[in-house]
């Protein structure tokens, strides 16, 4: 390719946040000083290589969101969410800019990704149809059934991926024209895996975690209170699988 590449982000925002905290929408809650939509949004947003920036999500919501992020992001649009987060990414999908050839897609709740794993993601693209960060899986695990182990399973060969998630347009296009109940697909890598596309691992971050309850908020706010051990892929797994 000679020209860059027009690149799009999705950033699911659809989400009910009920495991979070029931009063308060998890997006909007506060990491040093800003909502944390604020800091996955600006991590894009800095990005030289990112093209634009589509965030579905909920009528309630998008008055909120833009009350936060107009004022310094000129590259973002929000579109309709979902009933499940497979929903609010294909919404997105289809109201992204067609000469997007490139899609990422990344969980607007994971506010600590990194630049270099955006580029790591991009660079990767160059040669995959499907990137997918991925860390190994260093607890033992356990299949239980009615709250008795019933046996041990092999970790060697599994890995927690994360977001973001990178695609060709065209990936999707098949995925979405091919696949007939997106609801049970709880990521990208899932569905483009469903019509033959395998996802190529590289090396995700530790520290790009997906608030789920409010104590992973706290955890980001030392996290970022401590600058050396902020994410730098040179401490993760060296991207070997
Ligand atoms: O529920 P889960 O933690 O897997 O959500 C991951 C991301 O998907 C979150 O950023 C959430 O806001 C988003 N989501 C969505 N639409 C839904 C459900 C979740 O965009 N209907």
């Amino acid at each position: 390719m000679t020209q860059e590449p027009y690149i799009s982000v999705i950033l699911p925002a659809g989400g009910s946040g009920q495991r979070y905290h029931p009063s308060q929408p998890k997006l909007l809650a506060p990491i040093h000083g800003k909502p944390v939509i604020y800091h996955t949004v600006a991590a894009f947003y800095n990005h030289p290589a990112i093209s634009e920036i589509i965030i579905p999500c909920t009528n309630d919501l998008k008055n909120q969101l833009d009350a936060v992020l107009h004022a310094f992001c000129s590259k973002y649009h929000c579109v309709p969410s979902g009933r499940s987060r497979a929903l609010s990414v294909a919404s997105g999908y289809h109201n992204r800019n067609p000469r997007s050839h490139y899609v990422l897609i990344h969980d607007a709740a994971r506010p600590n990704v990194s630049a270099n794993l955006i580029t790591r993601v991009i660079a990767a693209l160059h040669t995959h149809k499907a990137v997918i960060p991925g860390i190994p899986v260093t607890d033992t695990l356990k299949n239980v059934a009615n709250g008795w182990i019933t046996h041990t399973v092999d970790r060697s060969t599994l890995v927690a991926v994360q977001t973001p998630q990178g695609f060709h347009a065209d990936c999707l296009a098949t995925a979405y024209a091919t696949v007939l109940h997106l609801d049970n697909y709880t990521d990208e890598a899932s569905l483009v895996e469903a019509c033959g596309t395998a996802g190529k691992i590289i090396a995700g971050e530790p520290t790009n975690i997906k608030l789920t309850v409010d104590s992973d908020r706290h955890f980001l706010e030392y996290v970022w209170g401590h600058s050396n051990v902020h994410p730098d892929s040179s401490q993760s797994h060296d991207g070997t699988w």
